[in-house]
């Protein structure tokens, strides 16, 4: 019934320059700003780290952290196993970011160190004298109570109310504000962990997680497959958990755990698609925890453990593609893993692209295209908008922060150009090639041209009359997208446009839309791509008809928010403001306060919610949206 197909068009550039594109950033010891634009990029030099894993190589890591939730301070020790790739190298160089270091020892004896000047992004370099014989360096060290990676929640911004939270968010380079380490992806370590807790809290890393472990405050954990140390996670929290299958169940709050595991029990059948598709899944369990709203992202890979925003939770699984996407990391990501930060869309693009496949799998080619067509859409606005630089997948992140230059390229551009090989190669031959691509790099950490060296000894041997290393460069070091890219179009939203028109046109009311089954996708679709502009009749019609303001669907309530900040509908800023106030994914809040922004007033209002909002939201929400509201 439902067709997808993928016509060849010739996508349009519109290469508009957004502010984004003047932002000139401090510049940072490894790379003076003024070089950014002339010099060419070494490909696998790690721009936002200080450490030196070249000289000297950290393997293991040994946590030990008490969790003050009245300082909000972590406490403890690191302890690093490391190597020397240099056999005279005497020195060990770590990232650190806001860590008030106590001493450095090795074998109990106190050695001496140095803390460089803190630099705006990368933080401090802790430089550390190696005495000969060493492997081995202890850490002793506090947080600070505005780490930029953990996150100390009250009672009150908790589902119980009743008791205190943590979390961590690692990725891209905030792993240095909780741990001293070698923050740099092509630094792959095992880890222990033994993290002390107040009694009523629990806590789970990503690591091998134990339900059945006791709720005595003192907890352990490892992690025996090497992993980057943006994988490292920590979460504690009043935490019940329960099964969903065989391999995975979900940690949350018991308020809502119940609420999880029913929306999230077809992960079990997403993983077994996934290993039957793409290979053996390499990190035993696979776990669920749902973190507290003021989560700033939709969900993170950690692996074993992927954290959740419980926004997506919506009773109906209309938005659990998100599982798929973090389940997906297991292979691309976790297994292979970007080298470096210009790297990422070997992640999130092969992520993406197996998002769709899962999807497709376990839902249906329906669900599928209803899914590629709105990706679609929303890569497209991003391609408005971003400057030609910020729209290359093999992106130049010197001098910038990864937090400010998150886009829907390294996703939705990275997703499309391995449906174009998939399309030339054939969908069993390329599932085939990504099969031996995660067994191949296996716990790896590879760059952009490792991948390509790699496709042009494969892919590109087996079918020389249908791939050309131009496409594949054009792909991958260019902006915008290659002419005749693949685009997804489907006829499950023939009627969507359909109604929208014949209601714009004036020939239908709202009420005669008829609606009753449209899904999620449907609706997204059908807000998505109003005009900018409705008159006030019309979002009044819109809303009595269709209850707007109050969906409870947050990204239904997202994509109708903007409409009404657009169109300064009033009616709808109560709902705004506790939207506001009540989410922290930046995914949801950001367009908002760019939108408010637009206007004096929007932007004063805009202040408002964001002062109500601040003490509740994570250092990134607020890093990413104070540019909104200031003066
Ligand atoms: N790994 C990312 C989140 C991330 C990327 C954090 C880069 C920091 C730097 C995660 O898997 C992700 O992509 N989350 C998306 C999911 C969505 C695309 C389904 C999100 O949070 O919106
Ligand atoms: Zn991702």
């Amino acid at each position: 019934m439902n067709k997808l197909s993928w016509v060849l068009i010739s996508a349009p550039l519109l290469f508009a320059c957004s502010d984004l594109a003047n932002k000139t950033q401090p510049p940072t010891e490894k790379m003076p700003a003024d070089a950014t634009h002339t010099s060419a990029m070494v490909s696998g030099t790690d721009y936002h780290s200080f450490s030196n894993p070249d000289e000297v190589r950290v393997t293991h890591l040994d946590l030990s952290l008490t969790a003050d939730f009245n300082l909000h301070e972590l406490i403890g020790s690191a302890t690093l196993d490391f190597k020397r790739i240099k056999d005279d190298a005497d020195t060990l160089i770590v990232d650190t970011r806001d860590l008030a270091i106590k001493q450095v020892t090795v074998n109990g004896e106190p050695v001496e160190y140095s803390l460089s000047e803190p630099d705006e992004n990368l933080g401090s370099a802790l430089s550390i004298s190696l005495p000969k014989q060493a492997s081995q360096v202890t850490i002793d060290y506090a947080t600070s109570p505005n780490a930029s990676g953990v996150q100390w929640l009250t009672p009150a911004q908790t589902q119980g109310k009743k008791h205190p939270f943590l979390f961590t968010q690692a990725q891209a380079i905030h792993a240095r504000s909780f741990i001293p380490l070698q923050d740099s992806p092509q630094v792959r370590i095992t880890y222990d962990a033994h993290i002390r807790t107040p009694k009523a809290l629990r806590a789970v890393m990503s690591a091998a997680n134990d339900p059945d472990t006791p709720m005595d405050g003192d907890y352990t954990f490892t992690m025996p497959q090497p992993i980057p140390s943006y994988l490292i996670a920590l979460a504690i929290g009043h935490l019940d958990f329960k099964a969903m299958g065989k391999r995975t169940g979900v940690y949350a709050e018991p308020e809502i755990l119940d609420a999880a595991a029913a929306e999230f029990e077809d992960t079990e059948s997403m993983l077994e698609v996934t290993e039957n598709t793409y290979g053996p899944y390499r990190w035993d369990r696979y776990d669920l925890l749902i973190l507290p709203p003021s989560f700033p992202f939709g969900g993170m890979e950690n692996p074993r453990l992927s954290f959740i925003t419980p926004t997506v939770i919506a009773g109906d699984k209309s938005l659990v593609s998100l599982i798929a996407h973090e389940l997906a990391h297991s292979w691309s990501g976790n297994t292979v893993t970007n080298a470096t930060w210009r790297d990422l869309w070997l992640n999130e693009g092969f992520t993406t692209y197996l998002t769709y496949r899962i999807m497709e799998m376990v839902y249906g080619e329906h669900r599928f295209s209803m899914e590629a067509v709105l990706g679609y859409q929303s890569l497209q606005a991003d391609l408005n908008t971003l400057p030609p630089k910020d729209q290359i997948l093999a992106i130049d992140l010197r001098g910038r922060n990864p937090d400010d230059v998150f886009s829907d390229i390294p996703y939705e551009k990275g997703a499309l150009f391995l449906r174009e090989l998939e399309q030339k190669v054939g969908r069993a031959n390329f599932d085939a090639f990504l099969m031996a691509y995660f067994d191949h790099f296996a716990f790896q950490s590879i760059t952009t041209d490792t991948f390509v060296d790699y496709l042009n000894d494969t892919l590109l041997k087996q079918y020389p009359d249908k791939l050309s290393k131009a496409r594949i460069h054009q792909w991958i070091f260019e902006p915008g997208l290659p002419e005749g890219a693949p685009v997804p179009v489907s006829d499950a939203f023939d009627k969507i446009d359909t109604a929208r028109q014949a209601w714009l046109d004036g020939d239908i009311s709202a009420a005669q839309i008829n609606s009753a089954q449209w899904t999620t996708h449907e609706w997204l679709y059908f807000l998505n791509n109003m005009p900018k502009q409705l008159s006030e009749p019309q979002l009044n019609e819109l809303d009595t008809v269709f209850h707007l303001t109050q969906s409870t669907n947050n990204e239904i309530a997202h994509s109708w928010l903007l409409i009404a900040v657009n169109n300064e509908y009033k009616p709808a800023y109560d709902r705004l403001y506790d939207y506001l106030v009540h989410i922290g994914r930046n995914k949801l809040v950001k367009p908002l306060y760019q939108a408010l922004a637009q206007t004096p007033e929007g932007k004063a209002f805009a202040k408002k919610a964001f002062e109500e909002a601040k003490p509740g939201y994570h250092p990134l929400t607020i890093r990413v949206n104070e540019g909104f509201v200031e003066d």
